[in-house]
């Protein structure tokens, strides 16, 4: 028994950006950009809010209809043409983001809203671009308490993990060394507890310190001027509003974090790499995927590869990912799937399961 997906969603916003667009805001060019990170194009949510993105990736999921205009992908356990998941059956929504459009309410409460799951119990998390990792995990943790508990009150057998990024409006769009990888888009999957399949197998979750920074995000409000004397934080030198990072840092970190986690998920369900049938990584560029292949000794194609028509997403990167593998065919109902992040905090993680 376990938490299952049986729903995957996933959600862009119209405008696309190829890297000739960028090329006339910054001094970049298609053939780096393509070389260094596997990045063809992006789309920037202009006329789509956060919230727009997340409703649609979550609506996707459960076979409902999405904010009309936004362009989505949808794939369903029981086929495209199944009846829409009951809004009412929904136990729980788990968001991931960085961008949402409110604090309060949260992105999580938002999606509740629009979409009609009224018994839903709804909250947002940020663990930066592993986010997915991190939400899939505790959903599954929940669900796996619920399950245990007979009496329990707020009994969590269908769950809906959301990410949803607008990191358009978190880039210094004069930074080559940033504005060139991010996106705006969306992912979702709902999760049922289902007595007779294994589902998530192994989870694995890590913080590694980063005190100098080499991925920031600033928060200008919890800056500034201060009426009742000095303001205890200041943004620390260099620090602006806007994501900043040190590539080469971060790219080092990236490809050793995403081999440990694997390990790890896999020692935690007894398996060995190559009986795993698809792997999810975090779409941050094609070639920390391809050194991660190359280093476990597993051929590229069983890594599903999205970065090239959306960029980076951040936390909704990996649902975003993994909806395509679904929609595909490269996933197929059986199969031993490893869905694997890192990112800002800084974290890193994966998710093993039996789709
Ligand atoms: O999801 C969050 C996690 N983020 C990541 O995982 C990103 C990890 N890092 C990376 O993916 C790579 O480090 C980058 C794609 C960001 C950069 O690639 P790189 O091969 O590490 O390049 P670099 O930073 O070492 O820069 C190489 C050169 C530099 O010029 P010099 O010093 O060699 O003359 C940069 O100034 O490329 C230059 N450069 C650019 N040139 C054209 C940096 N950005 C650009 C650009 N266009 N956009």
């Amino acid at each position: 028994m376990g938490a299952t997906i049986v729903g995957c969603g996933k959600a862009l916003p119209k405008l696309k950006v190829s890297n000739d667009d960028l090329s006339q805001i910054v001094d970049t060019s298609d053939e780096w950009i393509v070389k260094r990170t596997g990045i063809h194009e992006r789309r920037i949510a202009v006329e789509e809010s956060s919230t727009d993105l997340a409703v649609t990736a979550a609506a996707a999921a459960l076979g409902l209809q999405g904010v009309e205009g936004v362009e989505c992908v949808s794939w369903r356990f029981e086929g495209a043409s199944a009846a829409p998941v009951d809004p009412a059956s929904i136990d729980l929504v788990v968001c991931m983001t960085i961008s949402s459009d409110s604090v309060i309410p949260s992105q999580a409460g938002m999606v509740k809203m629009r979409l009609g799951l009224e018994n839903a119990v709804a909250f947002d998390l940020n663990a930066a671009c592993t986010g997915c990792v991190y939400g899939l995990s505790v959903a599954e943790s929940m669900m796996r308490a619920s399950a245990a508990d007979s009496g329990a009150h707020n009994a969590l057998r269908r769950v809906l993990v959301v990410a949803a990024e607008r990191l358009s409006r978190l880039t210094d769009w004069t930074d080559r060394a940033t504005c060139v990888l991010f996106g705006d888009g969306a992912g979702a999957v709902l999760l049922d507890w289902n007595e007779e399949c294994p589902g998530i197998r192994s989870s694995f979750m890590k913080n590694t310190d980063d005190p100098e920074g080499f991925l920031a995000l600033g928060n200008v409000l919890a800056a500034g001027e201060f009426p009742f004397g000095e303001n205890a934080y200041e943004l620390p030198e260099g620090m602006n509003g806007f994501v900043q990072m040190r590539g080469r840092e971060v790219f080092k970190f990236a490809t050793s974090a995403m081999r440990e986690a694997i390990e790890a998920v896999l020692e935690r369900a007894g398996m060995r790499a190559d009986e795993v049938d698809c792997f999810v990584p975090h779409q941050a560029n094609e070639r920390i995927i391809s050194h991660v292949a190359r280093k476990m000794g597993l051929p590229l194609e069983l890594f599903q590869i999205s970065i090239g028509g959306c960029g980076n997403t951040s936390a909704s990167s990996a649902l975003m990912a993994l909806c395509d593998a679904y929609a595909s065919g490269k996933i197929a109902a059986g199969d031993k799937v490893v869905l694997a992040g890192f990112g800002g905090g800084l974290t890193s993680g994966a998710v093993l399961f039996e789709a």
